[in-house]
C-alpha cells in the first residue's frame, strides 16, 4: 500500500445530502448573494488579476475583516470554509499517533472527519438530554498529555443551544492547551469570545460566511486566535490556498455586509415564528433555537415525516443518533414561501397519519 495505513480501513467520506426542490437541510441562507454584491464585485475585478499571485484585494479584505471582526490582522487568517481551517488546525496541533482532540456528542459531525483525515484521533464526552454536559468530565479528558485541542461549537449544531458560558470558561482557564470555539452559528446567536482573545492565550474561534453571509458556495471562513497562535497555524498552510476571486466576493459581501445583517434580523424572526407555529403542533417536539435551525422529533413518526417530506421534494436533515437525539429531525429557516410549505406539508402528514388510525 503506498498511503498511511490508518487509511487503508477507512471508509472515503461521503455527504449524503437529498438534492431536492425545497433545501433546507444544509443550514444554508435561501438569499444568493450574487445580486447584492454584483457592482461592488465587478468593479474591484477590474484590478484583481489572475495572472498574478499577489493582489491588492488580499489587504483590502484584511482590513475589512479586522473592521468586522474587531480584532486586528495578526489576529486571524482566512481560507476556504471553516472546514479548511478546522484542517489546518487539526494539522498544527497533531503531535503523532496517540494524539486526540476532546469534543462533546453530538456535535458538528465533521470534526470527526478531519480529525481522521489527518491522522488525529478524537473522543468524546455525551451531552445529556438538557444538551449540556459535565465539566468535570470534559476536563479530566482533555487533560490527558495526548489531548492536543477541546473544540467546543457554541451555539451547538445540531442541537441549537448555547453550552454554558460558566463551562466555557472553566474550560479556558484549566485547559494548559487550544481551546476551539466554533462560531459558526454567531450571526444568528449574537454570541461570541472574540473579546477573550487576549485574555485566554489558548482560546481559538472559527468563523463562516457560509451560513449568515449567504456563500456556503464561496467557501470562506477565518480562524481567530492571539497572533502568537495564529503564527503557528500559518507554518502548517500552503502560501496562496485562498483564491483571488473568492477574496474579492468576500470583499464585496463584507462592503455590502448590512444588508446581509439585516437579512439575519429576518432569519431570526422567522425561525421564532416557525418554533411557535410547530410547537402548536401536538405531535412534535421543537426545540429553542440560538441559530438559523430548528431540531424538532414527531418520536416514532420522525422517519416517515422525514421520507413523506422527501416524497413532497422538501430536503430536511436526520440527524437521528444514539440515544439523545434517537429520531430527531433538522430543518434550516428558508424563505418565507419555503417555511410556509414545509409548516404546511407538516400538517398534511400529521391528517394523513390520523386518518389511518
Ligand atoms: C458547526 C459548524 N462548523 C463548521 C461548519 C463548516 O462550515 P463551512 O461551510 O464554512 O466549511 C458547519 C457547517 O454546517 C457547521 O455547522
Amino acid at each position: 500500500m503506498y498511503f498511511r495505513k490508518d487509511l487503508n480501513n477507512r471508509p472515503v467520506p461521503k455527504i449524503s445530502v437529498p438534492h431536492k426542490n425545497t433545501m433546507m437541510c444544509l443550514n444554508e441562507s435561501f438569499l444568493d448573494p450574487f445580486d447584492v454584491i454584483k457592482e461592488t464585485f465587478l468593479d474591484e475585478m477590474k484590478d484583481v488579476h489572475v495572472n498574478r499571485y499577489f493582489s491588492n484585494i488580499t489587504h483590502k479584505l484584511n482590513i475589512e475583516l479586522e473592521n468586522y471582526l474587531g480584532i486586528p490582522q495578526s489576529g486571524f487568517l482566512f481560507g476556504n470554509g471553516a472546514d479548511e481551517m478546522l484542517y489546518n488546525l487539526f494539522i498544527s496541533v497533531r503531535e503523532n499517533n496517540d494524539s486526540f482532540a476532546t469534543t462533546l456528542s453530538p456535535s458538528y459531525f465533521d470534526y470527526s472527519t478531519y480529525c481522521k483525515a489527518v491522522g488525529l484521533g478524537i473522543k468524546f464526552i455525551d451531552l445529556d438530554f438538557n444538551f449540556d454536559f459535565s465539566v468535570d468530565d470534559f476536563i479530566q479528558q482533555a487533560n490527558d498529555d495526548n489531548c492536543k485541542l477541546a473544540i467546543l461549537c457554541t451555539p451547538n449544531n445540531p442541537t441549537s443551544n448555547f453550552l454554558s458560558d460558566e463551562k466555557i470558561f472553566r474550560i479556558l482557564s484549566e485547559l494548559d492547551k487550544p481551546v476551539l470555539i466554533d462560531e459558526t452559528y454567531f450571526e444568528f446567536s449574537g454570541k461570541t469570545f472574540i473579546d477573550f482573545i487576549d485574555q485566554y492565550p489558548n482560546l481559538i474561534i472559527i468563523r463562516t460566511f457560509s451560513k449568515a453571509f449567504s456563500a456556503a458556495g464561496l467557501r470562506f471562513g477565518v480562524i481567530i486566535s492571539n497572533e502568537d497562535n495564529i503564527l503557528q497555524i500559518k507554518k502548517t498552510m500552503t502560501f496562496f490556498h485562498s483564491g483571488l476571486l473568492t477574496q474579492t466576493f468576500a470583499y464585496s459581501i463584507l462592503k455590502n455586509k448590512k444588508i446581509f445583517l439585516d437579512h439575519n434580523k429576518n432569519i431570526i424572526l422567522m425561525r421564532d415564528q416557525m418554533y411557535n407555529e410547530m410547537k402548536k403542533i401536538s405531535k412534535i417536539k421543537v426545540y429553542k433555537s440560538a441559530t438559523n435551525f430548528l431540531l424538532f422529533t414527531a418520536g416514532e413518526d420522525s422517519l416517515s415525516l422525514f421520507e413523506y417530506l422527501m416524497e413532497k421534494e422538501i430536503a430536511i436533515r436526520n440527524v437521528s443518533s444514539g440515544k439523545i437525539l434517537k429520531n430527531h429531525l433538522r430543518v434550516t429557516i428558508s424563505s418565507h414561501e419555503d417555511n410556509k410549505l414545509f409548516l404546511d406539508t407538516l400538517t398534511q402528514f400529521f391528517n394523513k397519519q390520523k386518518e389511518k388510525r
